[in-house]
């Protein structure tokens, strides 16, 4: 199938969070415009707070691709007080949108209490308004000691699990990546060794092998995430499994494109 063929690009995804002004979102915009060539072997898409997706897609170099980093769970307008449906995400000029990111999974003890459920039903939502979707995964620290089976038992049985069934194989090969974000490496400064997020990449393209099968397995990007910058990215991005990142804070700087795009392998 065509959309199977093709070098795999690397996919590296910019999560703003909750950061920014009219302003600073302008600098930003300005600033990623101004820092250089973008490979043509990588893929490059930051997702932006929603607010600031107007301003971004009317400013921003057309070679990035914009995101929006949380979307409603039905494909459909109408009474969903405060939600955006992907349907609008897709209007406003997104492409992707990123689902079930840890902070919304109440990993931080926040207020979101996302279930795996709900993220897969997400995704469901946002394939079917014509969206990619990143659909993030990852285990807390205290789950990480107790080893790998306890890994496997949350990022794929729960984290992907929920989603069995749900997407085709060519959705898999697509539309869809995984971003793998330990969460006690978000943010925090703490990197997963290269051969630490190999390893769990490794699990999760097996699950998709087991699920999808090996020709659609083989192309979804398995995005690394947790304090990603241009020092580290190299050396992550060089390991088999890993084929691109989603990046926070790193991704509010030059760093993002000179540091971590630039810096993706030759060869995948
Ligand atoms: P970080 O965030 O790069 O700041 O660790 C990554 C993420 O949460 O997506």
């Amino acid at each position: 199938m065509a959309a199977f063929e093709g070098e795999k690009k690397y996919l590296i995804g910019g999560n703003w969070k909750c950061n920014g002004t009219m302003a600073s979102a302008a600098k930003l915009i300005a600033d990623l415009n101004a820092a250089g060539p973008i490979p043509d072997h990588v893929e490059v898409v930051v997702g932006v707070p929603a607010l600031h997706v107007m301003l971004t897609s009317s400013l921003l170099r057309k070679d990035i691709q914009i995101a929006a980093q949380d979307c409603g769970s039905v494909n459909k307008d109408g009474a969903y007080t405060g939600e955006l449906s992907p349907g609008m995400i897709k209007d406003a000029g997104c492409t992707w949108v990123i689902v079930g990111h840890s902070e919304r999974r109440g990993s931080f003890g926040g207020d979101y209490q996302e279930s795996s459920a709900l993220v897969a039903k997400k995704a469901r939502a946002a394939l079917d308004a014509g969206l990619k979707v990143m659909i993030c995964v990852g285990e807390t620290l205290a789950e990480r000691e107790q080893g790998p089976a306890k890994i496997e038992a949350v990022v794929c049985t729960d984290n992907l699990g929920a989603t069995k069934g749900m997407f085709t194989a060519e959705e898999w090969a697509t539309s869809l990546s995984v971003a793998y974000e330990p969460v006690w490496a978000i943010g925090t400064g703490k990197t997963a060794t290269p051969e630490m997020a190999q390893e769990t990449h490794a699990m999760i393209r097996k699950w998709l092998v087991a699920e999808v099968g090996a020709k659609a397995a083989a192309a979804v990007r398995i995005q690394y995430g947790g304090s990603m910058k241009g020092a580290n990215a190299g050396a992550l991005l060089a390991q088999p499994d890993i084929d691109g990142g989603l990046i926070g804070g790193a991704s509010l700087t030059t760093d993002f494109i000179t540091g971590c795009a630039a810096n993706c392998p030759r060869s995948v």
